[in-house]
């Protein structure tokens, strides 16, 4: 177990991406810290967790709100008294052509994306830095890459993910913080066939798996003293690059 006591706290732990992240980072040993606004899916997470002989500590909260953020970063160093691994999960899609797409959408995504990354990141690099390092996982998107039709403002999100990571692994680098990114192409999750896209959705069983996105999240996270892994790209096979 590589991660053995360690400490993660991921966002968007409820379902997806975020859940399987969990498990697979539980699985090499890690403690977790989950947060996410639906406490009914936190608890079974839980229970999952417990059953593979790990601590954890769920704690409810929207990633959009400062207090909130504060709230489980202070839960986390409660619980724990440090944070070795993040993970910025938590997000939102949405497809629809650009003309359908109102101001509050706009500040919806860039909020639950973007923002929530930040926050996170600013609310836990002070104690990254107090313990000597860690390691940030951003999870953003080949939608971060490139833009997409469609996909205008949750493109943008996703490119703000990408600039923030590329910001923070060049500033905090030499004081032992890794900011790592991960871009998945489509990945068969309830954000797969969200907002906007039920008419002409694409094969789900065509897509990667939750679990292929976080085996690459603990592949990012795993510890090395002489090297970081900066961006994990993936795309399922039905996909070209
Ligand atoms: N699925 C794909 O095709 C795909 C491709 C590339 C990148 N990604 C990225 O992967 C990440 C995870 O997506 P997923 O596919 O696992 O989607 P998902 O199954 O819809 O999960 C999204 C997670 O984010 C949480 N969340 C959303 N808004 C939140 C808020 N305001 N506050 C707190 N938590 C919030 C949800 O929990 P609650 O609803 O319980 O709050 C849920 O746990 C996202 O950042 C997404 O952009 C996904």
């Amino acid at each position: 177990m590589k991660l053995k006591d360690k400490i993660a706290l991921v966002t968007g732990a409820s379902r997806g991406i975020g859940r399987a992240a969990c498990v697979a980072l539980a699985r090499e040993g890690a403690n977790i810290v989950g947060t996410a606004r639906t406490a009914a899916d936190l608890s079974t997470l839980e229970a999952e967790l417990t059953k593979l002989g790990v601590k954890s500590t769920m704690i409810a909260g929207d990633v959009t709100q400062a207090n909130d953020v504060a709230r489980v970063v202070d839960g986390a160093l409660g619980a724990f008294g440090r944070v070795d691994i993040l993970v910025n999960n938590a997000g939102m899609g949405g497809y629809r052509p650009f003309l359908e797409w109102s101001e509050a959408d706009y500040d919806k995504i860039m909020a639950t994306n973007a923002k929530s990354t930040w926050l996170y990141c600013k609310a836990v690099i002070p104690h990254m830095l107090e313990a000597g390092g860690g390691h940030i996982v951003n999870v953003s998107s080949v939608a971060g890459l490139a833009g997409y039709p469609h996909e205008g403002i949750y493109c943008m999100s996703k490119f703000a993910q990408v600039a923030l990571s590329q910001s923070l692994d060049r500033e905090f680098y030499k004081q032992n913080i890794k900011v790592s990114l991960v871009c998945p192409g489509g990945v068969h999750t309830h954000f797969a066939i969200g907002d906007g896209r039920t008419e002409g959705a694409p094969n789900l069983e065509e897509f990667s798996t939750a679990e292929d996105v976080a085996e690459a999240i603990v592949l990012a996270a795993l510890p090395r003293s002489r090297t970081r892994v900066v961006n994990v790209i993936l795309r399922p096979m039905s996909e070209m690059t």
